[in-house]
């Protein structure tokens, strides 16, 4: 089988390693590291064509900003086999307001939440909140960051005003969602969908804060892991019953195939799981310690799902862990400086276990260099969440640009919750 992945990133990388196992990948425009033979036999390659001239049995696109532009609706307009959904079921990601809509029409427990397009009576409603979190979203897209979580009123009010007036986010922002702040510990649930019916791949926790200790601004994503402690089979099992299955059956009764990812970003409370967003893709730092522990042929999964023929069961989890840890350029996520040579890509590459995925790199003069804000995401797998943390760190610590900057507390959590087992911080 030949697979065409569109994306340039990180999730992008993680799913041409994944699916280069048993098919060959080419990759739209790609990046530097996806490139060269698999172990497997299969090769893995990036173009400059787009994807409409690559000939391939399978597209799979990565990023939101295809999918709500249209590009699986072209593509399925050529007779081609697409994982990803069309421009009506990645609405769900473009406007945070109708999501929220579809929510509640299918009863799905969220944060309580209403939508503005002018900053007045989005004051009002900011001061009839209870009190804080304040929580303030763009209606449209924003590379993760159009997000405040903030405890301080005030600061919720300057960011009414800035995204409502265009300052902020542009068009994305010219619509706000104000909403409840939820309290609880966040969980990543990825599941594939048909059109019909949903399985979800093993639970994942991401890092949406730039600094330790969850400090800073959101930003895209700065690190994940998988398995996450307290998503057994039970909690996931609800995640899907009231959750992901509810938005697949209210999906279909607004006429909306949806063949693709369904990513439930959740809060798990003291009421259960509810949700804090969907989107319409694979997570990305998610997708980089979710997919190498599938336990089967991704490449099937996927052109079963774009076929409308899931599988009635797939295999379980590998049982292992993985943990991704992101090198960010010097300035993420405000504006990244660019242009640095990476240091030491090959011997972090030699730690056993570890996949170091290209995430924002490109080719100059002979070296590869930063070329956006998340660089790379260092990714490793091991029996458990503390080799597999180790693993990662060490090979982090191989590589180097000036300014390069990453959390040092992914997966403390989860290996030493209490804080107290003197698990090291790198
Ligand atoms: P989103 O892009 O909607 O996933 O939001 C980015 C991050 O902001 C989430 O991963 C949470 O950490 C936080 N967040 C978003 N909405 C809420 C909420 N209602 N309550 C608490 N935290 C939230
Ligand atoms: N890791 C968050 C996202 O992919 O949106």
């Amino acid at each position: 089988m030949k697979v065409c992945v569109v994306g340039s990133g990180g999730r992008e990388h993680a799913l041409a390693l994944a699916l280069a196992k048993s098919a060959d990948v080419v990759a739209t425009p790609g990046n530097p590291g996806i490139v060269g033979t698999t172990s497997e036999g299969h090769t893995l390659a990036s173009t400059a064509a787009p994807a409409e001239e690559i000939a391939a049995d399978l597209y799979v696109i990565g990023p939101e900003a295809p999918l709500v532009d249209g590009l699986a609706d072209r593509l399925r307009g050529h007779g081609r086999l697409v994982f990803g959904p069309g421009a009506d079921g990645a609405r769900l990601e473009g406007s945070k307001a109708w999501m929220k809509e579809v929510l509640a029409r299918a009863g799905i427990p969220t944060a309580a939440h209403a939508t503005f397009d002018t900053p007045e009576p989005a004051l009002a409603y900011l001061r009839t909140r209870t009190g804080p979190p304040y929580v303030v979203k763009t209606d449209g897209l924003a590379a993760g960051k159009g997000v405040l979580v903030t405890s301080s009123l005030a600061e919720a009010e300057d960011d009414v005003v800035a995204k409502l007036s265009g300052t902020s986010f542009g068009a994305a922002g010219r619509r706000v969602v104000i909403e409840e702040g939820l309290a609880g510990s966040e969980l990543s649930v990825l599941a594939v969908c048909d059109g019909k019916r949903a399985i979800p791949l093993a639970p994942a926790r991401d890092y949406k804060r730039v600094g330790d200790g969850d400090s800073g601004p959101n930003t895209g994503g700065m690190g994940a892991f998988s398995p996450v402690p307290l998503a057994d089979g039970a909690l996931v099992g609800r995640v899907m019953d009231e959750i992901v299955d509810p938005l697949v059956a209210a999906l279909r009764s607004d006429g909306i195939d949806y063949r693709g990812v369904l990513y439930a970003g959740l809060m798990v409370t003291g009421d259960g799981p509810k949700v804090i967003e969907f989107n319409v893709r694979f997570g990305d730092p998610e997708a980089q310690v979710v997919l190498p522990r599938y336990g089967g042929d991704l490449a099937v999964l996927l052109a079963s799902a774009a076929a409308g023929r899931l599988p009635a069961d797939v295999p379980p989890p590998r049982p292992t862990a993985a943990v991704c840890v992101v090198l960010a350029a010097e300035g993420y996520p405000g504006t990244p400086r660019t242009g640095d040579v990476i240091d030491g890509l090959d011997a972090a590459g030699q730690v056993g276990g570890v996949q170091v995925i290209h995430a924002g790199t490109a080719h100059a003069g002979g070296h590869v260099v930063t070329a956006g804000g998340r660089i790379l995401g260092i990714t490793a797998e091991g029996v458990d969440l503390a080799d597999a943390r180790e693993r990662a760190y060490a090979a982090a610590a191989r590589v180097s640009w000036p300014g390069v900057h990453y959390r040092r507390d992914v997966a403390l959590v989860a290996v030493d919750p209490a804080g107290t087992a003197g698990a090291k911080r790198p």
